[in-house]
């Protein structure tokens, strides 16, 4: 899929006229409400809560150790037809180990389950690693599952200005783009031209230092909106009334361009603690489920 032919035919035709739709999928917490860390049977609740309200069967983590993630979530996937994408969180050693370790062990016997590796999430918009380090991580886990797609996540920008170069070029497996117009402060009305925007920038930059369309499989790896109760950024104001909106506008519009989605998050995961964003206010990060804690979903999630 090259994008700039996909922006042609969506300009030229309505959405539907494009045949390959994206693929969904869900950003899923490894903690229940309480803080506790999920079961098995929890993860299957959840899965069963996704794919009843969305028809997804695909979610992703980001440490596969946190709360023994990979050991309880992989049954539970195999239980209910579901695909994992594991993370590895490389930022330090120790996790970068335990990670590893928990992939090594539980990845390779559920390796059905495993739809794909991120080695690190936003590591080089918090410019813990160069394009070059990430990339020997990226490798080192790949000889671990060599069948095994593995990649990684990283904010729009730092695939636009050329951070990740190093990265494209050793032509990773997958790579993850995050692109939320929140983050932008964008007001509903032009969040979702925002969020297509960024992901016009960071895809078509991959594709023109890979040299190809088609030898790094692309993903949306994260995107969402706060509903009633979070926190606003800017000119984004939360809003379960928004959240619909930019879900039906900018999720189901990016899956009908052909690109794959995951949506941020599942859940509501009232256990995170409060954070003082950059500008100094209060920001409430319980409140980005498409469903609540109690997982019954607040908009409509069928494109
Ligand atoms: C790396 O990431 C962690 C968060 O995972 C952060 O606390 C730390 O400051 C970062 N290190 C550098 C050198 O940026
Ligand atoms: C709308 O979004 C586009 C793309 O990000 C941006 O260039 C433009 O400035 C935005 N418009 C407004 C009024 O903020």
């Amino acid at each position: 899929m090259h994008f700039s032919t996909l922006i042609s035919v969506a300009l030229a035709a309505a959405p539907a006229a494009v045949s390959a739709a994206g693929t969904l999928g869900f950003a899923l917490g490894t903690k229940n409400p309480d803080g506790s860390c999920k079961s098995q049977s929890e993860y299957e609740s959840d899965m069963d809560a996704i794919v009843a309200a969305s028809g997804s069967t695909l979610v992703r983590g980001y440490a596969a150790s946190d709360c023994n993630a990979a050991q309880n979530i992989l049954p539970a996937a195999k239980e209910k037809g579901f695909k994992v994408v594991l993370g590895i969180w490389p930022d330090v050693e120790e996790s970068f180990t335990k990670d590893t370790e928990a992939v090594k062990e539980y990845g390779t016997k559920y390796e059905d389950q495993v739809y794909a590796i991120t080695v690190g999430s936003e590591t080089l918009y918090r410019g813990n690693f160069t394009g070059a380090e990430l990339l020997e991580k990226i490798q080192t886990v790949k000889k671990i599952m060599p069948n095994t797609k593995v990649g990684t996540a990283d904010s729009w920008n730092k695939y636009a200005d050329g951070t990740a170069d190093d990265v494209i070029r050793g032509k990773p497996d997958i790579l993850l783009i995050n692109a939320f117009g929140y983050w932008q402060g964008q007001p509903i009305d032009n969040a979702t031209h925002t969020y297509f925007d960024d992901m016009m920038q960071a895809i078509t930059h991959i594709q023109s230092v890979a040299g190809d369309t088609d030898s790094i499989e692309i993903w949306n790896g994260e995107t969402g909106w706060p509903t009633d109760g979070g926190s606003d950024y800017g000119a984004a104001s939360a809003g379960t009334d928004n959240a619909a909106t930019y879900y039906s506008e900018g999720v189901c519009g990016m899956l009908a361009w052909g690109v794959n989605v995951f949506y941020f998050e599942a859940f509501d995961e009232p256990w995170k603690p409060h954070t003082v964003g950059d500008s100094g206010n209060a920001a409430d990060e319980t409140k980005w489920g498409a469903m609540g804690a109690d997982r019954k979903t607040k908009f409509d999630l069928k494109c």
